[in-house]
């Protein structure tokens, strides 16, 4: 287990949708935050000495069978202070002996908010605000020694607190940008109750990461598999950081890339890490798997299958490796529920790394969020280009061609995928997009081009925007960058006489096609 800085706070996560947007917005405010899980024994949370814990939202009420609670030996004592939200506020208030009803009318939306009495936790805030709520039971009563700090129409108690035992709670959401001022709550929680000082950046978690795996590491060598993507690119700068020529990256060229992948990979690799890298051309090879297949899963088992062994194959001739670099991330950590299924995201991550292997696993940006990942990627001196690269998917562009994978379709796609690519760099929207990109269809259409019949391929062109890649919209393209898009590639890639947009959000559809 990697040290964690020693200033931390941590929330306690009941389930809710925005759990992981507390820890954001805290982190934000330069204070290092965690997720734990609701029932994570008190002697572990007091172990990690937390300076202030979050007790998130969760479940409609605290009336329902099983509903998720603490050990109230958690209020004792009062030297961690505790912040509860919404769900933890109404928690809070039974545990503590306060009354909770639920209530004949929901909050749901922007809701005005009085501040009743001043507090530490209010303070800088107007008495009259408009806030974030989303709750069906309510506080009636705060328990004895709590104060309430505000009310609204629907909320007798929307805030209480105990400045003697510095528990406070609220009931709207101060973590969501519809309550603005929401960001003066939390900073009031850390700096004015907490006593956190704004030390968590960037620059000193690199430092401390740095330290972590010098110390872990000593003088092993250790082998990292890099994709092309932010996340393993990040990941490898960082080590190489670290340890220097001990570490050797592998790049396995497959042969489903996009346009000029492979020379950016290395480019870039040569030019910002200076270590060792192997590349791996094995395209040959994976055409000749993938011929005559066009099943989506028989493809995605055949592409996982043949990775895992070239990258088996290369790591064993580097000789003695114990240790293995991935680029998981802190939501796939608590997406397979912090502890137990970890493993099984990491193997995800590299393309299905069997679970005989062999590796420690080295994850220094297990603790980030993708867009903490970005900022690393500057720390470290990575390139634009690199950094804002949208994800691709392990199986890469076979599950953008639907039907077979040959050659010629794999160069078509490449050239449609890299025109569509252009015209978003040039309209200024590629960072707006979570992702874009082309898909090749087993289908042909009818054209007239000079005159002549045609009948062609058609491309379909993607994007998405998206937070979490769970739920995704369909991009709302401009209809001259859009119209600019289907020239071009109906112009310029041979065998293409049509271009369509793909209108689905997800759900229904997927974001890519296969
Ligand atoms: P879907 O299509 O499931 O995609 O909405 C969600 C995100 O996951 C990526 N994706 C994959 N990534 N191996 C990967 O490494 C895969 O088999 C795979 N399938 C989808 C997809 O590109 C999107 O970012």
């Amino acid at each position: 287990m990697q040290d964690r800085p020693e200033q931390i706070v941590l929330v306690i996560d009941f389930g809710a949708q925005y759990s992981q947007l507390i820890a954001r917005r805290v982190r934000e405010c330069g204070v290092y935050c965690e997720l734990v899980p609701f029932d994570t024994p008190l002697d572990e949370i007091r172990a990690m000495k937390p300076a202030g814990l979050i007790f998130s939202g969760g479940p409609p009420s605290v009336y329902e069978d099983g509903a998720p609670t603490v050990d109230p030996a958690i209020y004792d004592g009062g030297s961690v202070p505790i912040l509860g939200i919404c769900y933890g506020m109404q928690l809070m208030a039974r545990q503590l002996g306060g009354e909770v009803q639920p209530s004949s009318e929901r909050e749901w939306g922007k809701t005005p908010i009085s501040l009743e009495a001043r507090s530490p936790l209010t303070q800088g805030l107007a008495t009259e605000l408009e806030g974030w709520m989303s709750h069906g039971d309510r506080v009636e009563s705060a328990p004895e020694g709590f104060e309430v700090l505000a009310c609204s129409p629907n909320s007798p108690v929307a805030a209480m607190g105990s400045d003697e035992r510095r528990i406070y709670a609220v009931q709207f959401h101060p973590e969501v940008t519809h309550t603005p001022w929401g960001t003066t709550v939390l900073r009031n929680f850390l700096f004015r109750i907490c006593d956190c000082e704004p030390t968590w950046t960037m620059g000193s978690f690199l430092e401390q990461e740095v330290g972590n795996i010098r110390k872990r590491v000593g003088d092993a060598h250790v082998i990292c598999g890099l994709s092309g993507g932010v996340d393993s690119a990040v990941a490898a700068a960082l080590v190489h950081r670290a340890i220097g020529d001990q570490l050797t990256c592998i790049f396995v060229n497959h042969g489903l890339l996009r346009k000029d992948e492979p020379e950016m990979v290395r480019r870039t690799f040569a030019d910002h890490f200076h270590a060792p890298l192997v590349y791996a051309d094995v395209q040959d090879r994976f055409l000749e798997l993938l011929a005559g297949v066009d099943d989506p899963e028989t493809k995605r088992r055949i592409i996982g299958n043949e990775f895992v062994r070239t990258f088996e194959r290369e790591a064993r001739k580097l000789g003695e490796i114990n240790y293995l670099v991935q680029g998981t991330l802190y939501p796939d950590v608590i997406e397979s529920g912090a502890g137990k299924a970890q493993t099984i995201k990491t193997h995800h991550n590299v393309g299905g790394l069997p679970d005989d292997m062999q590796f420690e696993l080295i994850e220094p940006l297990r603790w980030l969020f993708k867009d903490e990942v970005r900022k690393l990627g500057v720390e470290l001196g990575l390139p634009e280009e690199m950094i804002w690269r949208h994800p691709f998917p392990g199986p890469g562009l076979a599950v953008r061609i639907l039907g077979e994978i040959t050659r010629e379709r794999l160069d078509l796609l490449r050239e449609a995928d890299a025109i569509f690519m252009d015209e978003l760099v040039k309209a200024g929207l590629y960072r707006e997009m979570a992702q874009a990109f082309a898909v090749l269809p087993n289908i042909r259409s009818v054209g007239v081009m000079g005159d002549r019949r045609t009948y062609a391929h058609v491309v379909i062109i993607r994007a998405v925007t998206t937070e979490d890649f769970m739920t995704a919209d369909w991009a709302r393209l401009p209809y001259e960058v859009l119209e600019r898009i289907s020239n071009r590639i109906v112009n310029e890639v041979q065998g293409v006489n049509r271009v369509a947009y793909d209108i689905t959000s997800k759900p229904p559809g997927t974001i890519e096609w296969e």
